[in-house]
């Protein structure tokens, strides 16, 4: 008897330890993973179809979030360059006296230019929240510090505090200038862009030429240098350059100001307004938790935390892990129950204001879904005319941001739960994803992370007497079901284009953004001054990401 329990004891003890074993948090951090961490992961339960013979891909369709890497290197250089022209301005100033009013003129451009620098580069999605974040680390590191310090004068034992804890720094203090671009991150498009053209060799088969396969990327760096990574892949011996034979190619941008297909959240005023709103819900929402694992971690590690540390040190796993790939430090703080939790605060994030949680946040997508299925109807009007090979599109390639892939995903009805696409279609709001140890399907770490993509790829299936086109949509590689579509990879195109676009396109994007600008125009008396800093401040395009976002 007693040795049974023992074994029972045992076999409990295993099987927890090897649950545990199997739980990697890298796969667990929304948005910030990593897509290596999570491109082999598959529902299971969804067998894709077979793809017909005598059916050919002829169209490819691509839309991918950038990598993002971190970034503040470029706005100390701004300022320094700004400081410096402002010094020798003074210099000059003060030496010539009678330049008076040009001096002051001089001045007063300088300033102006700092102010529209500032309000352009600071958009580059990642740079605000990095500064910010920054800060946020120096003051987690010197809270720990301060509670040690606390702990070793009264006394207290500290011996259930991690031992990382004791010299920890800011892994970003005194990097500032080092601008950290993310090689593994460029590794991993790199080889995707390989991985596409050996999947698709009858797309890829023709000579390069930038009418056949155009690559177009926001004007953000980090999505031109991951389409550039990509392409480099792609494009591979195909060329002369160098010992890997590459080929220039174009990569090509709407200025940010009118690029309502791929930041078309830029653009979108309503949008905007909806977002900054948005954030005392969530606060409501994500409270609760924050308090329960604040108090579970201040037991455990018997370390006085408050919830901005916890908050803090959630947001340092998630960096530690998919950019300097460290899993030992901060993440182990959590459990994994703990960490399923987090993860869903962010995914709940994401849904309110990147996803189904307002329809807004994805009818604004409405432009670039119009692209994409007018590129599929330009192909199949090449292929029904025979045209010359090398004379139209064969795939057309697009680098974005998480905002763009978001609602893309859900303008294709990607990720609902059992009837929500009905649901959505009579306009009824959807309930949030579920709370673990719940499943769901909307997982950021699977919906958008780094590098996450979606692939409409047409297919040209001649043999075929009641569809002739068909549209196969893979997630991340894979062919992912569409509810829109009988929950079927592979629909023909007629019924994708009635039942899962062109549903959408009763939503006008310039009535959905700017409704409200209209309604301020009936406002009485806004001030000019006002109205002169917004035009200012719009001119160098606005935030991807208000400071609050879950990307860093
Ligand atoms: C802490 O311990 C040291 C010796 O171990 C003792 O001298 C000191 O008075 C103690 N301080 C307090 C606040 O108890
Ligand atoms: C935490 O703070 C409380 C009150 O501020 C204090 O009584 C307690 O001793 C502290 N515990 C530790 C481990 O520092
Ligand atoms: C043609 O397409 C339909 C779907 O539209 C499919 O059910 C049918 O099996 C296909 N026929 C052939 C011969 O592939």
């Amino acid at each position: 008897m007693p040795m049974a329990a023992i074994l029972l004891l045992f076999l409990t003890l295993f099987s927890i330890s090897k649950a545990d074993r199997d739980f990697d948090v890298r796969q667990h951090l929304s948005t910030v993973t990593r897509y290596g961490a999570v491109k082999d992961i598959v529902d299971n339960s969804f067998i894709p179809s077979d793809i017909p013979q005598g059916c050919a891909p002829i169209h490819l369709n691509l839309v991918m979030h950038g990598r993002s890497w971190v970034s503040i290197v470029q706005c100390f250089q701004l300022l320094a360059y700004w400081i410096s022209l402002r010094f020798a301005a003074v210099i000059f100033c003060a030496k010539h006296s009678s330049f008076e009013i040009a001096c002051y003129s001089l001045n007063c451009l300088l300033g102006l230019i700092i102010l529209l620098e500032i309000s352009s580069v600071a958009r580059h999605g990642t740079r605000s929240p990095t500064k910010k974040r920054v800060r946020e680390m120096e003051k987690l590191a010197s809270h720990i510090k301060e509670l040690i310090e606390d702990a070793k004068q009264r006394n207290l034992s500290l011996q259930k505090v991690p031992a990382w804890f004791h010299n920890w720094e800011s892994p970003w203090k005194g990097k500032l200038k080092g601008g950290e671009l993310d090689i593994k991150g460029e590794e991993e498009l790199y080889q995707l862009g390989i991985r596409v053209r050996e999947r698709f060799p009858d797309i890829f088969n023709e000579e390069y030429h930038p009418d056949v396969y155009p690559v177009k990327t926001t004007q953000i760096p980090r999505a031109s240098a991951s389409a550039v990574a990509f392409g480099m892949g792609l494009f591979s011996g195909k060329g002369s350059l160098g010992p890997g034979r590459h080929r220039a190619f174009a990569v090509t941008s709407e200025s940010r100001a009118s690029d309502t297909i791929l930041r078309f959240f830029e653009c979108c005023q309503t949008y905007k307004d909806f977002r900054k709103n948005q954030e005392p819900s969530f606060n409501k929402l994500k409270e609760p938790i924050l308090t329960e694992i604040t108090s579970a971690l201040a037991k455990r590690y018997e370390f006085n935390f408050t919830g901005q540390d916890i908050s803090s040190l959630w947001f340092l796993c998630k960096q530690e892990s998919s950019l300097l790939d460290i899993t030992d430090q901060a993440c182990s703080l959590f459990s994994p129950t703990e960490v399923a939790l987090l993860e869903w605060t962010d995914d709940i994030q994401m849904f309110m204001v990147k996803g189904y949680g307002k329809s807004l946040n994805y009818r604004m997508g409405v432009p670039l879904l119009k692209d994409v299925l007018q590129s599929m109807s330009e192909a199949i009007n090449a292929d029904e005319d025979n045209q010359l090979p090398g004379s139209y599109e064969k795939a057309r390639l697009r680098f974005a941001h998480a905002e763009t892939v978001v609602p893309f995903s859900c303008l294709l009805g990607l990720f609902l739960e059992g009837s929500d696409f009905e649901r959505i279609q009579k306009e009824e709001p959807l309930d949030l994803p579920p709370k673990p140890p719940q499943k769901r399907n909307w997982r950021g770490s699977i919906v958008a992370p780094f590098a996450g993509n979606n692939m409409l790829v047409l297919y040209s299936c001649p043999a075929n007497s009641s569809s002739k086109y068909f549209v196969q949509v893979l997630h991340n590689e894979h062919p992912i079901p569409m509810p829109g579509c009988g929950s079927t990879d592979f629909c023909p195109f007629q019924v994708f284009k009635d039942k899962i676009v062109e549903p959408h396109f009763v939503h006008d994007y310039d009535t959905l953004c700017n409704a409200h600008l209209e309604e301020s125009k009936h406002k009485p008396e806004t001030s000019k001054l006002s109205q002169l800093f917004r035009w200012i401040f719009r001119l160098g395009g606005n935030d991807d990401t208000p400071s609050h976002g879950v990307e860093l």
